[in-house]
């Protein structure tokens, strides 16, 4: 079987969060199942300057305003096709906003032409030897693929819809459906209108064979308007074709016996290695050590993440003992608030603001605990690396980290973390005190991380399947084997 990937991030090249992550990890699992993955993502300035020689696999002597050419690799156990128009992508920065933080303006164009040249290279009209079976396309950024595919009509393969982030709906003004060559009469409720607007997610939820999120927990969740964030109707309108499918972690990647990016290695349940890495933090965070827990944060900050309430609940933090080393960048008003908080408790907290790789990984492998107190969570990545790390989970119960973390106070012969609900300043102090209570007893502490630690967090069984659905949308469209 062969799929197309289609998508705006994969790491190590490109990553803003855990999409980059799930987009390098989900195809290398998937093609140790035997399954041909090619993963499709614009070239963008920079990210790829390692990889050394591609090959041209396709021309364009205008797509949406300029030449491009598709250019394949094969990169980090991955088979990569580079989407090169430097019209669209050739920028400095970020993927998806400009140095002062506004979308870019022509972003309806950039991943409308990436979706374009999806459905192109997947019906194999521009690579004549590879076409693929299914077509896996994953948040707004690829949400046109499945438009574009029925606009081949029959024979086009089969395509799939993961939503990893409902709150990112990719919607921009009705005009510019022009540019982007899309059907009048899909411009409406029952097609990719969304109020008016043309919706990126809105016309891969609607035209995908299949839907998918990345919990089962989300995907009851987006059913609701206080999840679904106006595409609760969509939602439900595709009933069963939506389904929850967790994600799992790259064990290579995110290893504490053997990973590159940390100083002290170590395997459960002998963890004393642990110990160095937490020097090196206190260190670098300038934290005096204690004899209460480390905690860190890494996270995007912005209002999914919750981490408004942590700062309120920080000064009862302190006082019972806490730490905090928090990595993070986004909201300035929200960054400005850590930074004043490592001003005022400069031996009990410490801020990093900024996005750094090496630091996240050190981050779990030295801190006793990792705080993900979101509003809403499709998934989360942080909270698992956390489990496999030892670094025990302290989550909100919402989306992905309610199907992860187990408390251990509720459940103590099953329990990996502490969970809280509601998500409220409140609920959020109490975890954060069980969890200082807790770590005051060391075996009971030892007893949970070794639990966290032997927890299967592989992308095996997700993957397999990810690998029954792609059978079954294709066997639904008739698409030959
Ligand atoms: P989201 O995708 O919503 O940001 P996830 O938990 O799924 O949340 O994934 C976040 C990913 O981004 C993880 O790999 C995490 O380590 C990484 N990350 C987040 N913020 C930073 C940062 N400031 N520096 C380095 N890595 C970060
Ligand atoms: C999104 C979600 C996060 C999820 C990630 C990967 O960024 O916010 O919860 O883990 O995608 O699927």
């Amino acid at each position: 079987m062969r799929v197309l990937f289609c998508a705006a991030e994969c790491a190590p090249f490109v990553k803003t969060g855990g999409l980059g992550d799930v987009v390098a990890a989900l195809p290398r699992s998937l093609l140790a199942q035997g399954v041909g993955v090619r993963v499709l993502m614009p070239k963008y300035r920079d990210a790829f300057a390692e990889i050394g020689a591609t090959e041209t696999v396709a021309r364009f002597d205008a797509l949406m305003g300029g030449p491009a050419t598709v250019q394949a690799v094969r990169a980090d156990g991955l088979e990569l096709l580079l989407l090169d128009a430097p019209h669209l992508f050739d920028r400095p920065g970020n993927p998806y906003v400009q140095a002062d933080g506004s979308d870019w303006p022509d972003n309806h164009l950039r991943f409308g032409a990436l979706a374009h040249v999806a459905a192109a290279v997947a019906t194999g009209t521009l690579d004549g030897d590879w076409r693929a079976d299914a077509v896996h396309a994953h948040d707004w950024h690829a949400g046109l693929v499945p438009l574009y595919l029925s606009m081949q009509g029959a024979g086009a393969p089969p395509s799939m819809m993961t939503i990893h982030n409902i709150m990112y709906q990719g919607l921009f003004p009705g005009e510019v459906r022009a540019e982007l060559g899309l059907p009048e009469q899909g411009f409406t409720p029952d097609g990719y209108e969304f109020h008016g607007q043309v919706g990126f997610l809105k016309a891969g939820l609607m035209y995908a064979n299949k839907v998918s999120t990345v919990s089962p927990t989300y995907a009851e969740e987006i059913k609701t308007a206080a999840f679904g964030l106006g595409l609760e109707g969509v939602i439900n309108h595709r009933g069963g074709d939506v389904v929850g499918i967790l994600n799992g972690i790259d064990q290579e990647v995110w290893g504490p016996a053997t990973d590159p990016l940390i100083n002290s290695h170590y395997k459960a349940p002998n963890v004393k290695a642990r110990a160095a890495n937490r020097r090196q933090l206190n260190t670098r965070f300038g934290l005096t050590p204690g004899d209460g827990p480390l905690m860190c944060v890494v996270s995007r900050l912005t209002e999914q993440k919750g981490l408004d309430l942590l700062l309120n609940a920080l000064p009862d933090f302190i006082k019972a003992g806490g730490k905090l080393a928090l990595l993070g960048s986004g909201d300035r008003v929200m960054q400005q608030g850590f930074e004043d908080a490592a001003l005022a408790y400069p031996s009990d907290v410490g801020t990093v603001i900024g996005y750094d790789e090496a630091l996240a990984h050190q981050l779990q492998a030295g801190s006793d605990a990792i705080i993900v107190p979101s509003r809403f969570e499709p998934c989360g990545l942080t909270q698992m690396y956390g489990l496999r790390y030892g670094c025990l989970p302290i989550v909100a119960h919402t989306g992905g980290l309610a199907d992860t973390v187990t408390d251990c106070d509720t459940d103590p012969n099953h329990g990996t973390g502490f969970v809280f609900t509601p998500v409220t300043q409140a609920a959020l102090s109490d975890a954060l005190m069980r969890a200082i209570a807790c770590f005051a007893d060391a075996p009971r502490w030892r007893g949970v991380m070794r639990r966290a630690m032997k927890q299967d967090l592989s992308w095996d069984a997700s993957a397999a399947t990810y690998i029954d659905i792609y059978g079954a949308i294709r066997a639904d469209t008739g698409v030959a084997a």
